[in-house]
């Protein structure tokens, strides 16, 4: 092993070197980038690996990485990957990771990483403005949609549990008064990361009232009213109402401001996720799908879904900045108290995370690198071929629609008169695994109301219409074979 200028390394100890092996890194990555949308895999890439004892030469491990564990993949750069909420990246995150993983800054405090935390302050706050969120929001970058969930069940609780029976939870636990009477509200299709979070908080899976969903798959608000007031009747405290703007399954949008009005009526706490769907405030055609986002007390926002960033790129909007005080601690190393009255900006404040990616940094150089048009252009065209695509399968008889989409998600399965609903359902299943398997199309697979649906999540911006109509029919004459076969 070698330890000269910048390099630590068995093998790589000059400029020329690391130039050549970053190139070896970007033929590789072209290679990739022409593959399928997954190459058939029927076992693990790796066979029986062991630490080598005395390591190897970067070039050849790179090289084997490239031919058996890369080509192992799922390649978003490919048309008919439109499996899940993956995107292909923007150029300009793919390159900027290079230097984030480089330059290695860890957001936890100032001193650490001066430059990076004003950059990362001043793209949360250019993206609270163009929410709609006043002045005194802010917000952190994590690691994606379930830590913001968890930061926002967590704020809330608290908040409330401080505001309505005056207990300060950081530092007294929840009081018995609170347990068993806190709920939550959210719809059955919300991510399954509100519950997780619920739990992880102390309140049990018992807290979370899932409200019905209406056809378009959102949160029925009528629903809504009328639970929480039993909810209230019983003696309950509804304290957090979650709209999920962007489903996972269907990416519908529902009435963010009536939810608002109904939250805020019940002095609940307003948490909007918007890991799908947020990105549309980019999309002059869509954006109006999210009015009331602006009145939401905390937003979850994930750029590495529907920005186009590589994972992770978590975004978590607050607000009011000052509840952020419910997640901050002091340590005399890291960011001590008199830090803020010198008006040190402390990250770590704010965050469930200490030592934190610049993800940031990422996201910064695609929003200069694209601008608002350019992101624009990206979401608008995908949702309109998405739902030019939607088009086709209506007009198919042999498909069905589970919802109307609003977004880029559409929820499609095979039908056929004669075959009932388990064979319709086992169909559909082989189906996903079979396009699946064969590296033909990535669909995801779900259920609603206990049909089985193929996911497509029609983000790819490479995907023409030409490829939905050859992907139709790979995917009809795939159906029918199993049709035969039945
Ligand atoms: C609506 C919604 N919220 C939260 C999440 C979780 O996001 P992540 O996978 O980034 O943790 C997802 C993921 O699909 C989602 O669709």
């Amino acid at each position: 092993m070698q330890v000269k200028k910048f390099f630590v390394s068995k093998d790589i100890n000059s400029q020329k070197q690391f130039r050549r092996i970053t190139i070896q890194a970007t033929e590789i990555l072209e290679k990739f980038w022409w593959s399928n949308p997954k190459a058939y895999i029927s076992k693990s890439p790796l066979k029986n690996f062991f630490i080598p004892a005395h390591g190897e030469h970067l070039s050849a491990i790179l090289n084997d990485v490239g031919k058996n564990i890369i080509s192992a993949g799922i390649n978003p750069s490919n048309p008919k990957a439109i499996g899940h909420m993956h995107c292909l990246p923007t150029t300009s995150s793919i390159v900027t990771e290079l230097l984030i993983g480089a330059t290695n800054q860890s957001l936890d405090s100032w001193d650490e990483s001066p430059g990076a935390t004003y950059v990362e302050q001043s793209i949360v706050q250019a993206l609270c403005k163009l929410i709609g969120l006043p002045a005194k929001s802010s917000g952190i970058v994590d690691s994606g949609g379930t830590m913001s969930n968890q930061t926002a069940v967590l704020i809330a609780r608290d908040w409330y549990v401080n505001q309505e029976l005056g207990v300060d939870i950081k530092k007294r636990g929840i009081p018995a008064k609170a347990l068993k009477k806190l709920k939550v509200f959210c719809s059955t299709e919300a991510h399954f990361s509100i519950e997780k979070s619920v739990a992880i908080c102390g309140l049990g899976t018992d807290a979370v009232v899932k409200v019905p969903v209406d056809k378009s798959l959102t949160i029925d608000e009528n629903k809504l009213e009328q639970m929480i007031y039993r909810e209230k009747k019983k003696g309950n405290l509804p304290f957090l109402i979650v709209a999920t703007a962007g489903t996972t399954n269907a990416g519908n949008i529902p009435n963010l401001s009536k939810i608002a009005e109904i939250a805020h009526k019940n002095k609940a706490w307003f948490h909007v996720d918007a890991a799908y769907g947020g990105a549309l405030v980019f999309s002059k055609n869509y954006k109006p799908l999210l009015k009331g986002i602006e009145k939401a007390d905390s937003i979850t926002l994930d750029p590495h879904k529907l920005l186009y960033q590589s994972v992770s790129c978590g975004l978590f909007l607050l607000r009011d900045q000052r509840h952020f005080e419910h997640l901050s601690f002091h340590s005399e190393y890291l960011n001590p108290k008199d830090d803020k009255t010198k008006g040190v900006i402390n990250l770590v404040d704010r965050s469930m995370q200490t030592t934190r990616r610049f993800d940031a940094l990422k996201l910064y150089v695609s929003l200069r690198n694209l601008g608002k048009d350019g992101y624009n252009a990206l979401i608008t065209s995908t949702i309109q071929t998405a739902q030019q695509f939607a088009e086709l399968l209506k007009a198919d008889p042999n498909f069905e629609l589970a919802t109307q989409p609003q977004t880029n998600i559409i929820l499609l399965r095979f039908i056929k008169d004669g075959l009932n609903a388990d064979q319709l359902n086992n169909i559909n299943d082989k189906l996903q695994q079979q396009l699946y398997n064969s590296g033909k199309i990535i669909f995801s697979r779900t259920k609603i109301k206990n049909k089985v649906f193929l996911k497509a999540t029609c983000m790819n911006p490479l995907t023409t219409l030409k490829d939905f109509r050859e992907i139709l029919k790979l995917t009809s004459q795939e159906a029918t074979k199993l049709v035969s076969s039945t």
